[in-house]
């Protein structure tokens, strides 16, 4: 009988919170990282489910796409997802928060100042929980303490690895480009990566995980 390639998740992009029928809030995820993961774990034989927000770039040949919108989406479609997979990557952006209401028409202008309440959105890897057989990888982005802000994500969300970004005077880890990098595992231990091209990043997270699965 033919063997099943073990499937993986990966999501990818920012997510878009309505604010009215024409304006969103979001952030400045690309989906470069996510997008490289998912091909990486194709090349490997994973059969990928990449699950993305609104981005620029195409899929990897041979992965299969969803598009979503809002983190609530995101969730969504994972929670379809996830039963028959090993493992979930989040390289996802996911807003922290969303508009409490969206206007059904578009808000005029003419008031001087408009204020927007905003609520925090679930957080998916923390809902996700710690289901066997699922390895969950997160990603951080930090602008001070990396490592040390790394490892409390890790254990507050029930990670088995954390790629942590650092945003500061001379990294952006925004778009395609050279990054600097750690991961962090579970026993605490983190590896520095320097100066490394996103797809090379995805490489090595993938040899990773490979150990982990
Ligand atoms: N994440 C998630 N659900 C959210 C927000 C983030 O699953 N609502 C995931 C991201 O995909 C990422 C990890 O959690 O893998 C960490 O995201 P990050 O934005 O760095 O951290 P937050 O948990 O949002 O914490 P903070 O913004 O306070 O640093």
């Amino acid at each position: 009988m033919e063997q099943r390639s073990p499937k993986i998740i990966v999501t990818a992009g920012p997510t878009i919170e309505p604010i009215d029928p024409v304006r969103y809030i979001s952030n400045f995820s690309t989906g470069v990282m996510g997008y490289a993961i998912a091909g990486e774990a194709e090349k490997k034989g994973f059969d990928v489910c990449l699950i993305s927000g609104p981005v620029d770039i195409a899929p990897p040949p041979g992965v299969r796409h969803i598009n979503v919108t809002t983190a609530s989406d995101m969730l969504e479609k994972i929670n379809l997802e996830k039963e028959d997979s090993v493992c979930i990557v989040m390289s996802a952006a996911v807003c922290d928060f969303k508009p409490v209401a969206v206007s059904e028409n578009k808000i005029k202008k003419g008031n001087d100042r408009v204020s927007l309440e905003l609520e925090e959105n679930p957080d998916i890897l923390k809902l996700l929980g710690k289901p066997e057989g699922l390895l969950k990888v997160g990603f951080a982005l930090e602008t001070e303490d990396a490592v040390e802000n790394g490892r409390k994500k890790l254990e507050e969300k029930g990670l088995d690895l954390i790629v942590v970004n650092e945003r500061n005077a001379e990294n952006n880890p925004f778009g395609a480009g050279k990054k600097n990098f750690f991961i962090v595992g579970v026993s605490g231990e983190s590896r520095e990566y320097r100066a490394i091209s996103k797809e090379d990043m995805a490489k090595e997270i993938m040899d990773e995980l490979e150990k982990l699965l």
